[in-house]
């Protein structure tokens, strides 16, 4: 059955669901690959990165495992607010553990470059990084990103899995949304 949405919310797609499609097969081969033989944990970042983990995952070996963990950085609106919190943590213990962090967008950096500290301070044997998006016009702080989708203008984009106000995560494409949708 097909999704209904309204065209006319967005300026612009700029990551089709093709596009995505054929960037995680990209991607989930040279994991694969770096990651032969060894246990995976792939950790996904709630809610954005569920649509990411959920295709990245299938893409994986059956042994391939996820766990998730829910901080917040933004509030409901548009602008990141820096503060980084933790609102669901991880069942598993990272001990010993090839960790892969799954996200949907880096926007800031700020979210990322914290989780990358907090994971890497519970005895992974490594921790690294997949993100389908960042905006590098956006980046605050540098963080090593091993595996990457698609670099983004610095606009509000929502879709698969980006939410303004909740809402337009479940769309299949990455949009840009329009003004009039968010401003008053
Ligand atoms: C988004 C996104 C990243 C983070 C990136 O999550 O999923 O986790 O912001 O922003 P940053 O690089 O500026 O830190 P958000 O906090 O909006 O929560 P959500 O995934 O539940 O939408």
């Amino acid at each position: 059955m097909d999704q209904q949405f309204d065209m006319d919310d967005f300026t612009k797609v700029i990551v089709s669901e093709n596009d995505i499609s054929r960037k995680l097969d990209d991607i989930a081969l040279q994991i694969r690959a770096d990651y032969d033989g060894e246990d995976l944990l792939l950790v996904g970042v709630l809610k954005g990165a569920v649509m990411v983990m959920a295709d990245l995952a299938r893409r994986m070996p059956p042994t391939v495992q996820m766990d998730w963990m829910a901080v917040s950085s933004y509030g409901s609106g548009t602008k990141s607010s820096g503060v980084v919190r933790i609102l669901k943590d991880l069942d598993a213990d990272l001990s010993g553990r090839h960790v892969l962090i799954v996200e949907d967008i880096i926007d800031t950096g700020i979210t990322l470059h914290w989780l990358l500290g907090n994971l890497r301070s519970r005895g992974a044997a490594s921790v690294e990084v997949a993100s389908l998006l960042r905006k590098p016009d956006a980046v605050q702080v540098d963080v090593p990103v091993k595996y990457l989708g698609f670099d983004i203008p610095n606009e509000f984009v929502v879709g698969y899995g980006l939410d303004y106000a909740e809402n337009y995560r479940t769309l299949p494409f990455v949009a840009i949304l329009k003004p009039s949708v968010y401003e008053d």
